[in-house]
């Protein structure tokens, strides 16, 4: 089974992180091919607790090649400080490379990521502010950097003068704010370019050598299924695709050699930042999942706004990803409730519909039909057979496995990487 996409199936946060680093003990290559230090990956193992955003969440097996993918969008500054961070906490980052031809978040980006919210007022799309919309945006614009652009200072002179010129226009005549100087932005990151240029390469080539030998790679979704620009709740999404079919695009894995696409999917749902979420519970309900679940962006920090199960959502992302299995996470959350709820369909003008609309404005009408199901209300957090849960737990699984259409390989109860029961092992 030469790739397994690691797919996040709802809005983000869904816990890929876990999947990939339990997953990354057998494989060979993990590549991130999306988004950039928007992303936050939590991972928990016997190495302690880690936030990854830019590094791939394999990073802690031995032996496994960490890409940063084409895909990506890369602040070095945080690259940089990530890696430090985990050679202090005793991680070899040694097996680390970053595509040469991925982009690179440019101090302009993170100026106009703010502002650009800023003058969105009422409307602002709740993003990161970490200059990743802007920085996509320049990639379409062919005006973006490239990390290859960082090994050659005569070239990263000559791109940078003429960008930032047009930059600085913008910076001053539209949002009058001061200019950015040429050359404090030229040295950082001719510095930066210093530092990270032994991770920099060329990786379709190794990606291929090691699909020849018959080698696992993992591709690490960031983001999820419905923050696509695409098929998301657009405008209310991110700027690079988290579908299957990104995972191609951002590595440079033919479609073609991909073997099962892994649905990662919470047990209930949440969404960071603004936008359509028929789900989403502004009660105690949602409190107390935020609170038992500790939901607060590992990024930004914000508290996730909370929810059931959204059944028409996640059949909307299993049709466009075509997952071959599904992750659960975080079932252990829903301990204690006494009843769950799962949206099977939505209420819209009157009628019942089975389908996400495209549009959010439509999306804001749908009001959520729920099928009840009972709690288990008994901790499963030290269960590690799918047939030592609870028969309502087991039965909350095979919902979620009908709607999903696919089986649903693990299930995980709890953050840390032996919290996981392999119902159906991938490998
Ligand atoms: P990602 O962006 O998809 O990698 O997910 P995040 O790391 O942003 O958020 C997922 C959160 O859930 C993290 O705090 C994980 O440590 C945690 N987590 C993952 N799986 C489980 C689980 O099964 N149970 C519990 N309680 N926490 C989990
Ligand atoms: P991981 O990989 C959850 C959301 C932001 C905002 C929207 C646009 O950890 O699952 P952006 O900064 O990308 O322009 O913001 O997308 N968003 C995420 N939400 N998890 C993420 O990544 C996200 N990355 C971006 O909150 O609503
Ligand atoms: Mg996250």
């Amino acid at each position: 089974m030469p790739v397994i996409a690691v797919i996040g199936a709802q809005w983000g946060d869904e816990g890929k992180g876990k999947v990939v680093d339990l997953l990354a003990e057998k494989t060979k290559i993990v590549v991130r091919f999306s988004g950039g230090d928007n992303a936050g990956h939590t991972v928990v193992n016997p190495y302690g607790e880690f936030g990854l955003h830019l590094i791939p969440s394999g990073i802690f097996s031995s032996g496994v090649t960490c890409i940063i993918g084409n895909g990506m969008v890369i602040n070095p500054a945080v690259l940089i400080d990530e890696i430090d961070q985990l050679n202090q906490r005793g991680v070899d980052t040694s097996r680390l490379v970053i595509s040469d031809r991925a982009h690179l978040v440019m101090p302009y980006h993170l100026l106009l990521d703010g502002l650009e919210e800023k003058s969105r007022g009422g409307k602002a799309l709740g993003t990161t502010k970490k200059g990743i919309g802007p920085a996509f945006a320049d990639k379409a614009a062919r005006l973006g950097i490239r990390t290859s652009d960082l090994l050659d200072k005569e070239v990263l002179l000559e791109r940078l003068r003429s960008i930032l010129d047009y930059k600085n226009t913008i910076l001053t005549k539209v949002y009058r704010v001061s200019p950015l100087s040429f050359n404090e932005v030229y040295n950082q990151y001719c510095q930066y370019g210093e530092r990270l240029a032994p991770y920099i390469r060329e990786t379709t080539i190794m990606l291929e050598e090691a699909l020849a030998r018959g080698e696992l790679v993992l591709l690490e979704g960031a983001q999820g299924t419905l923050l696509d620009p695409d098929f998301g709740t657009y405008p209310y999404t991110t700027s690079s695709s988290p579908l299957a079919g990104g995972g191609c695009l951002g590595s440079g894995v033919s479609p073609t050699r991909i073997n099962h696409i892994l649905g990662v999917f919470k047990a209930y749902c949440t969404r960071v930042g603004s936008g359509p979420m028929p789900t989403e519970l502004k009660d105690d309900t949602g409190d107390l999942i935020r609170e038992r679940a500790h939901e607060y962006g590992t990024t930004t920090g914000r508290p996730r706004r909370c929810g059931w199960f959204d059944a028409v959502a996640a059949r909307f992302s299993t049709r466009i990803n075509g997952f071959t299995g599904a992750a659960i996470t975080r079932l252990d959350i829903l301990d204690t409730f006494p009843h769950l709820k799962i949206c099977v369909g939505y209420k819209l003008d009157g009628k019942t519909i089975d389908y996400f609309p495209s549009s959010v404005a439509t999306l804001e009408k749908c009001q959520p039909i729920y099928e009840e199901l009972p709690g288990w209300q008994t901790p499963i957090t030290d269960i590690r057979q799918f047939e030592q849960l609870p028969v309502e737990a087991r039965q909350y699984v095979s919902k979620l496995e009908e709607i999903i259409s696919s089986p649903v390989n693990l299930i995980c109860v709890g953050p840390r990487r032996e919290q996981t029961i392999d119902k159906m092992p991938i490998l």
